[in-house]
């Protein structure tokens, strides 16, 4: 049964343009974590709007759950691509901003926050505000909002892009025990093919306005970093980039 359906997606963002997406069918399972790989600007980003209920398909339906998506599901979490924490709030605020979107935040509201926090090793850092947090700091931020009403299906666009690789391997880490903990549907973007590899069921390439590799991950869970440098994750790993390379010969071939 599957959670998250897109089916025959076909999406034009002018009218005169070329369809970014293009008969596009993708099904989630319930509690799967599905990475979304593909090349910059090959819709990634734009599928995912389409699951947070924010942008309306050309043509096909996105259903959560069996029902069509027409604004944005109650139980849904979202960390934007671009960092999105508002300045002018303290950290504590800005985990609560779902929250008080909705109504004001009541004393057990607060204590969540707090514990969403503490739970991503920043305990104390409600009263500060994002400028002065580093960039791993303010990730974790976004990504404690995103989990704040529990959500039952994670939207996550390369939420680390911006860190180190250790930092980035570590917020990996707090990920994966965060979805351990419960169960929730999580689709992930991400242009590293390794992080891909590492966080995922499943790994579903996008190109040419659909899908043109989905692979199951067939690596232990839980995932353990020795993995990372074990020859069955290398060999996922160079599979996909080169399915990736693949894709980049094929548009050079198509335009020559
Ligand atoms: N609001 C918009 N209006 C017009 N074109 C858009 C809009 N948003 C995205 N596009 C175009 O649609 C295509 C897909 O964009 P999208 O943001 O989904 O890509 P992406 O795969 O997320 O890329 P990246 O990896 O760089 O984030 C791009 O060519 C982009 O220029
Ligand atoms: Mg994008």
């Amino acid at each position: 049964m599957s959670y998250l359906d897109f089916e025959r997606i076909t999406h034009t963002y002018s009218r005169e343009g070329q369809p970014v997406l293009r008969d596009l069918s993708l099904r989630v399972a319930k509690g799967e974590f599905v990475s979304l790989l593909g090349r910059s600007g090959c819709g990634k980003t734009t599928l995912l709007k389409m699951a947070a209920g924010l942008l309306k398909p050309s043509a096909g339906s996105v259903r959560i759950g069996g029902e069509a998506v027409t604004k944005p599901p109650e139980r849904m979490g979202m960390v934007f691509q671009a960092p999105t924490l508002l300045e002018w709030l303290t950290v504590l605020d800005n985990v609560l901003l779902p929250v008080a979107l909705r109504g004001k935040p009541t004393k057990a509201d607060r204590d969540a926050a707090e514990s969403q926090l503490a739970r991503l090793g920043l305990n104390g850092f409600g009263p500060k505000f994002p400028s002065q947090l580093s960039g791993g700091q303010q990730s974790r931020v976004a990504l404690a909002r995103a989990l704040m009403r529990e959500p039952s299906l994670l939207l996550l666009d390369e939420p680390f892009a911006a860190l180190d690789a250790l930092t980035r391997e570590e917020l990996q880490e707090e990920l994966l025990q965060l979805c351990a903990a419960r169960t929730m549907t999580v689709l992930f973007i991400t242009h590293d093919i390794a992080e891909a590899v590492y966080v995922s069921d499943r790994v579903v390439m996008l190109q040419d306005g659909g899908v043109a590799g989905d692979a199951q991950v067939p690596l232990p869970a839980p995932r353990h970093y020795k993995l990372r440098y074990e020859e069955p994750f290398n060999k996922l790993c160079l599979a996909l980039r080169q399915m990736m390379e693949g894709g980049e010969r094929h548009e050079h071939e198509r335009r020559a």
